[in-house]
């Protein structure tokens, strides 16, 4: 594996989720792997778990880490070829990204859907700009359309609480005053479709993800009938699809409430607003895995940088 940009890099899942439990009781095993090697963090968006995360996780394996909040600190960049650069833009992507390379071994890139230009967002631009122009390997740490770091995680905590055979996972969508992007919920839905799972979707109609994405799995709309007998609810926000970047329900009645949860496991992959998004009596509750997923992302980073680093040698 050179880069880690999306859930298709993985090539066997449940050989990556053993492997990364393995990691998780021996997470200083393999300090000599990234001895003399350096991770560039390059965050275009806000973050706390998987700035610091990445950053145990690189650390774990024996490596320097430089992190940069791009979006603030760094120039802007033009990723366009041919532009004539007498705008806003200060530094090209072709030049950025390779100085960049010359200081790190492998750069993580955060950098969010913009939400206001669809085919911009869909085509990926800061991440594939960096994947095009870089020399060194690429992780993907959320960009426009995918969370990959966030959905092997959640297969790492999914494996970790059910032995059971095809359990019943259901994705929620759950109210939100802000536009969110649909990164996460796309790279969950991909990774549910790598998984033995009975995997359903609700949420209100108009939230529709990208049916390349959805294609095949069953959709249902009354979110009290999706969450029957659930072993897992993962829930999240995101904003239109088709009406791109817009919020068209804000209807309380869709927070997650204990009533709703049953004896299900609640997943979400945080930052989440109580009482928005669910009620505290489920998130301070023994049934939430928060916490234990966000302990998760550091092994889910330790094991993708670990593959990097055999690679690199
Ligand atoms: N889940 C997640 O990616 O968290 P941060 O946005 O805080 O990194």
């Amino acid at each position: 594996m050179k880069h880690f940009l999306s859930i298709n890099d993985i090539d066997s899942l449940p050989n990556w989720v053993n492997e990364a439990r393995s990691l998780k009781k021996n997470p200083h095993n393999h300090k000599a792997l990234g001895a003399e090697k350096t991770i560039g963090l390059l965050f275009f968006n806000n973050s706390l778990r998987t700035r610091l995360s990445t950053q145990k996780a690189a650390m774990n394996l024996g490596m320097e880490v430089m992190v940069m909040n791009f979006g603030n600190e760094g120039w802007a960049l033009e990723y366009a070829d041919g532009t004539i650069m007498d705008q806003g833009a200060s530094e090209h992507i072709k030049e950025a990204a390779q100085v960049v390379s010359q200081y790190c071994d492998i750069i993580g890139i955060r950098a969010f859907a913009s939400l206001n230009d669809k085919a911009k967002d869909e085509a990926e631009v800061v991440l594939n700009g960096f994947k095009k122009y870089a020399t060194v390997p690429i992780v993907n740490m959320e960009s426009s359309v995918g969370h990959p770091l966030q959905a092997f995680t959640d297969a790492i905590t999914l494996a970790e609480n059910t032995s059971k055979v095809n359990p019943k996972v259901v994705l929620s969508w759950a109210p939100h005053p802000k536009a969110l992007p649909h990164a996460v919920a796309n790279s969950f839905i991909q990774m549910m479709q790598m998984q033995e799972v009975d995997f359903v979707i609700t949420h209100p109609k108009g939230y529709e993800l990208d049916p390349n994405i959805t294609k095949g799995v069953r959709v249902e709309y009354n979110q009290r009938k999706a969450c029957e007998n659930a072993d897992f609810i993962y829930v999240k926000n995101w904003s239109s699809y088709s009406n791109y970047g817009m919020v068209l329900n804000q209807d309380p009645q869709w927070m997650i409430t204990k009533a709703k949860l049953g004896n299900a496991k609640f997943m979400h992959c945080l930052p989440v607003r109580r009482n928005v998004i669910v009620e505290d009596e489920v998130l301070d509750s023994d049934q939430s895995l928060v916490i234990e997923q966000a302990n998760n992302r550091t092994f889910a980073a330790q094991l993708v940088l670990k593959k990097m680093l055999e690679n690199l040698k």
